[in-house]
């Protein structure tokens, strides 16, 4: 070997060695600890403090950024999601969900702005139901009936945090054991909700519950929206498509009735585009109502979408859920004050809350809601945002 070449390789052998050496440099300085997938390395999930409640107990904010400027902010205090910023058609970010700029406000008076709902979304009749044999009697927060989960749902706790990043997305995940007796409810249940903001501009959620005793369990995410930006009008102009051919009607009290009705020919079909004012006043109370998803199977399936015809965003809705509760913002009446100093009038967001059926613990003929110990409860939805032409 000439007097150069071997110049040459030992000068490739010194920087294979320097590699190898920065990289065990960097696994013992850089690497996060053994369970905390990539934490140390993300950026794009920051929890910062968020506020105290009374009893001092300390509340965190979770920033989520994606590559295309989308952001989402989520408190432990209820496992909320505060504000999420999605592009519009020039790429400019709006915030399209109601809620508060400070933990304050959703102390004081919140109808469950963004909140993760539990341990029982949406109504129990009379607050009670049976379960093999023994009758329960929950905390009654609506009337005579049970909403939400109660005085204090699993909107009003605070859950635990974990950020993660990983390849092409980030989140955290909140972890809440509600224990047994709680609001009314058998067994002690261990949920979590996880939530990711992919590359795709998708919000997903996924949710898992595990209990000692049988209980029943529906979960959901009760953001209200308005797509053209909160606090920028009513969202009677949206246009709205629900794939659904049937609901579930309710009495005057909003516990159904049991019956599972077609919509076709009525103000309640969303198969075909409508704009949620065009059939609205044709709707006692507008709309407030669960919807029976039409499903191919039990998978990932698209339940509903969204066009808002001035800043053109789309908003996907897919879940594995059978319900789907169309809310349009009805009891907002103007006496809040929320982000930026908007007043929230009626009508100015819209809820699209995937879920089991309202009142199914004492519905049989609905889709059993009753979670059994050894089962695990396990439920998907993702909230996908794009831009129309
Ligand atoms: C319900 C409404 C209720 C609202 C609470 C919705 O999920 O369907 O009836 O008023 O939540 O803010």
């Amino acid at each position: 070997m000439s007097k150069q070449k071997t110049h040459v390789w030992g000068i490739i052998i010194f920087l294979l060695g320097l590699g190898a050496l920065l990289l065990a440099c960097n696994k013992e300085a850089g690497a996060p600890p053994k369970g905390e997938k990539n934490v140390a390395k993300a950026q794009t999930a920051i929890g910062d403090p968020f506020g105290q409640l009374p009893d001092g107990t300390a509340v965190e904010l979770y920033t989520l950024t994606n590559p295309k400027g989308m952001k989402a902010r989520i408190m432990t205090y209820g496992g909320t999601l505060v504000s999420l910023e999605v592009p519009d058609r020039n790429g400019a970010l709006g915030d399209i969900v109601l809620g508060y700029d400070s933990l304050d406000g959703y102390l004081q008076a919140s109808p469950y702005f963004g909140s993760t709902v539990g341990r029982y979304a949406n109504r129990i009749g009379r607050g009670r139901f049976k379960l093999k044999g023994v009758e329960y009697t929950l905390a009654a927060n609506n009337g005579p009936n049970h909403l939400h989960g109660g005085l204090k749902g699993f909107d009003k706790v605070v859950w635990k945090a974990t950020p993660f990043e990983e390849k092409s997305a980030r989140g955290v995940k909140f972890e809440y054991l509600s224990t047994d007796g709680e609001e009314g409810y058998p067994g002690n249940l261990a949920c979590s909700v996880i939530y990711t903001l992919t590359d795709d501009n998708e919000m997903r959620l996924d949710y898992r519950a595990v209990t000692d005793k049988p209980t029943p369990v529906n979960l959901t995410h009760h953001s209200y929206f308005n797509l053209a930006g909160q606090g920028a009008g009513d969202i009677l102009g949206h246009e709205l498509v629900i794939k659904a051919d049937t609901f579930t009607p309710v009495d005057e009290g909003l516990i159904p009735t049991g019956e599972i009705k077609p919509v076709k020919g009525s103000a309640m079909d969303f198969n075909a585009a409508q704009l949620i004012g065009s059939r609205i006043g044709l709707v006692p109370g507008g709309y407030d109502h669960n919807y029976v998803l039409s499903r191919a199977g039990r998978g990932m399936e698209s339940a509903a979408e969204v066009f808002e015809p001035a800043s053109r965003r789309v908003m996907d809705v897919l879940t594995t859920e059978p319900g789907l509760q169309f809310y349009s913002g009805n009891f907002l009446d103007g006496t809040i004050t929320g982000k930026s100093g908007k007043v929230y009038r009626k009508h100015c967001g819209f809820c699209l809350e995937t879920q089991h059926f309202p009142d199914s613990p004492n519905k049989p003929g609905f889709p059993s809601t009753i979670l059994d110990p050894g089962k695990t409860y396990e439920t998907h939805t993702i909230y996908k945002f794009s831009t129309r032409k």
